[in-house]
């Protein structure tokens, strides 16, 4: 075992024209550890993945991955690393097994069917390894994907957006499977995405990205603690002033968009009684206390939600990858 870390980044960028895609980002992941990069679309997680797997070239910048320089041995950085793509990757006309020997000879692979057996052992799909991926539930294709990427046995496996348009059973189960991965093969994981919850059960550290930037970097629980303060959102009639909420002890900070309120309160259990006692209840519509996550921490650096940002975008992709099922 090597002591150095898997991953490493010297102010890596990438630009797209005008578009600064990644904006000089720096971090290092240790060996056996589980990263990720959190941030709403269009950040840049992909682009991340696809310059440390040597898919796209970095602007500027460096990073070594596996121990080797992404920029300058991008062949042997390839032969160590696996990708779970967040887009559907297998053929559907073809077996489990085969799709297994399909990205065998994508990787020239030799010897590479006693790994597969094992693998769809580990995954749970031998039984099925000889039926169409067509037939497969959104679970086993998923643990199928997960099994391509491990099969030439790569020391980082990046998963880009692993639960995406998941439903939340499946999601679940595909966290501890990344975690059993991650124990049981020792591989370290780079791995994006945009749920909170995600990011905080799966990863020993994560960084939040915006615009092509690393705005907060840190332990789930580091990043919790920098947020002291609790929120309330709140929706109100139309007779409510920022004034009136202002004023109630504890409250410290008043945004609105419309009668859409949030407080930044010093505790939202303190606040709360003060709260209907200067609010009659029936000036109240909806009132929602969110307590420090990884959302009021993107919130606390950027004034924008996180989870919300795009959630259209997220359905679409969601609604395109069932047709693209559906259509085959
Ligand atoms: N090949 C490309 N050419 C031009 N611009 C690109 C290209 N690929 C990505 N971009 C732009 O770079 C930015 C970052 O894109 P990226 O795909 O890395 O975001 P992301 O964080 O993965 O978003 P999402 O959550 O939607 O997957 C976006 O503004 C995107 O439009
Ligand atoms: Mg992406």
């Amino acid at each position: 075992m090597t002591t150095s870390p898997a991953i490493a980044t010297e102010s890596l960028s990438k630009n797209y024209g005008k578009l600064v895609a990644v904006d000089r980002v720096s971090f290092a992941v240790p060996s056996g550890s589980v990263f990720g990069l959190l941030g709403p679309n269009g950040a840049g997680k992909t682009t991340i993945i696809k310059l440390l797997t040597g898919l796209s070239e970095m602007t500027s910048g460096s990073a070594t991955v596996a121990g080797f320089d992404v920029g300058r041995d991008p062949m042997h950085v390839k032969q160590r690393v696996g990708w779970v793509a967040s887009e559907v990757i297998l053929d559907d006309d073809l077996s489990g097994w085969q799709n297994l020997w399909l990205q065998a000879q994508l990787q020239r692979l030799d010897d590479w069917q006693g790994r597969a057996e094992q693998l769809l052992e580990y995954f749970e799909l031998a039984t099925r390894r000889k039926e169409k991926v067509g037939t497969y539930s959104t679970g086993m294709r998923k643990r199928l994907e997960i099994a391509l990427a491990l099969l030439h046995q790569p020391e980082v496996i990046f998963l880009d957006e692993p639960t995406i348009g998941l439903d939340p059973n499946v999601r679940h189960m595909l966290w501890d499977l990344i975690e059993g991965v991650n124990t049981q093969f020792g591989v370290t994981m780079l791995l994006t995405s945009h749920y909170i919850e995600e990011a905080d059960a799966l990863c020993d550290r994560v960084a939040i990205i915006d615009h092509g930037r690393f705005v907060a970097i840190g332990t789930p629980d580091e990043l919790k603690r920098r947020v002291k303060e609790d929120f309330i959102e709140l929706e109100t009639s139309e007779a409510v002033t920022p004034d009136r909420l202002a004023a109630i002890p504890g409250v410290t900070r008043v945004e609105n968009e419309g009668r859409s309120w949030v407080l930044r309160v010093t505790s939202a259990e303190e606040v709360l009684p003060h709260l209907f006692q200067a609010l009659r209840t029936d000036e109240i519509r909806r009132i929602n206390v969110e307590k420090p996550s990884l959302e009021t921490v993107f919130r606390d650096i950027t004034g924008r939600r996180l989870e919300a940002a795009g959630s259209d975008v997220q359905d679409f992709r969601k609604f395109y990858v069932n047709m693209r099922r559906a259509r085959r």
